[in-house]
């Protein structure tokens, strides 16, 4: 084939112009209200075009598998840990598979669903009387190979795979609560990377980095989540709706964060992000610092407690935020109206991050609470 000089030179502009245009993911420093216009500007749930269930859900939604997890049980067909139910579950399962919890119960065990697992559920057998999954690992703690465990290996319970569901269950790390911002302390009693997870009235109590927000699409709605110091956290796109979230550390309430720097994971501008709906805010500590200068979240309809300290703090200093290292609220109850880096958005600029069209909801929450 004969090349000539025209169509060459045009290929190549054409595979500069390809070049160009490829989306670059701006990692650091979200600017605001870049992540308020990367939404889907002006939707509901219906419009979103998220009314349609994912394809695999209805299949998958018609067979349950029940399992009863009982550490005193002796007879056949039954698990005593949850672990040990979890082994059991085929690898690329296509049922969905309830793991129920006795009522009162403490599972004194540290859980891990692989990725190859999808569509579990671990839910309390009475939501009045949860049960417990409790460990107690920090960043710090040694782990077999005798290195220290890290954020990610020292969570009580870690969610690998997809299209989880937990209800009425209470995630505890109970390590002893460290100093405020110490090294290697986190105390993670949840951390979530699969993504469509729904956590519906559920307790995540962990010392520094409670829950472990990490990444994907979640829901976490009529749940507690209590720590101490940076205590949500991640590049999860999620919704935190009717839920209540309390601060254990006397020093300041240091809430919704990104992970420290050298965190291998950054914020994606429209694919991270937390919004916090009709919740309250609460704790021991005298004033809320919010945010880190890389994961931009917005708080609407919730009501906070305390006075809200218009910084923004990097890994180990206390800075005043420029324009970009902001967040946002929207008819909130707070006692400091005036607090200057918090922009009070109008509704318009609300809209998207005010129902379960901010993580697509619809087309993979389940109606709560969620059927047996
Ligand atoms: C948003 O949606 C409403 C109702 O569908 C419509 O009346 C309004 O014009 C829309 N606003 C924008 C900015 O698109
Ligand atoms: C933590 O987990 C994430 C997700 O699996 C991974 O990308 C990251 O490299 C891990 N970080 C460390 C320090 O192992
Ligand atoms: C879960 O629901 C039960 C029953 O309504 C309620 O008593 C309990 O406080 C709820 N738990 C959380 C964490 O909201």
């Amino acid at each position: 084939m004969v090349v000539n000089k025209e169509t060459l030179i045009l290929s190549l502009l054409l595979g500069l112009l390809v070049f160009v245009s490829q989306p670059v993911p701006s990692y650091q420093e979200v600017d605001f209200y870049d992540w308020v216009t990367q939404q889907p500007a002006n939707t509901t749930d219906e419009d979103a075009g998220c009314a349609k269930k994912d394809a695999s859900l209805s299949s998958v939604e018609a067979i349950r598998v029940n399992n009863i997890i009982d550490p005193s049980a002796t007879d056949e067909g039954r698990y005593n840990t949850i672990g040990a139910s979890i082994a059991n579950i085929p690898d690329g399962n296509t049922k969905r598979y309830v793991l129920t919890l006795k009522a009162g119960t403490v599972y004194h065990e540290k859980v891990f669903l692989d990725k190859s697992k999808p569509f579990v559920t671990i839910r309390s057998e009475d939501p009045y009387n949860p049960a417990v999954i409790v460990w107690s690992d920090t960043a710090a703690t040694l782990g077999k190979d005798g290195k220290p465990l890290g954020i990610n290996g020292s969570s009580t319970v870690t969610i690998e795979s997809d299209y989880f569901i937990s209800y009425g269950v209470v995630f505890k790390n109970d390590a002893p609560l460290s100093k405020p911002w110490a090294k290697n302390a986190e105390a993670p009693a949840l951390r979530v990377l699969g993504t469509k997870a729904t956590i519906y009235n559920c307790t995540i109590d962990g010392g520094q980095g409670a829950l472990y927000d990490q990444m994907g699409l979640h829901y976490y709605k009529s749940s507690t989540i209590k720590g101490t110091v940076d205590f949500i956290f991640g590049f999860a796109k999620s919704l935190y709706e009717d839920c209540r979230i309390i601060s254990m550390n006397k020093d300041a309430m240091t809430l919704p964060i990104a992970p420290q720097p050298r965190n291998a994971i950054k914020a994606v501008p429209g694919e991270s992000g937390f919004s916090f709906k009709t919740c309250t805010v609460e704790g021991e500590g005298q004033q809320i610092y919010l945010g880190r200068v890389d994961l931009p979240f917005m708080y609407s309809y919730s009501k906070i407690d305390k006075e809200i300290v218009p910084i923004i703090y990097g890994l180990d200093s206390v800075q005043t935020p420029t324009r970009g290292e902001i967040f946002g609220m929207f008819k909130c109850h707070r006692p400091d109206r005036g607090a200057p880096i918090v922009f009070d958005l109008n509704y318009a600029e609300a809209k998207p991050f005010i129902g379960t069209h901010f993580i697509s909801g619809n087309s993979w929450i389940p109606s709560l609470p969620p059927a047996e």
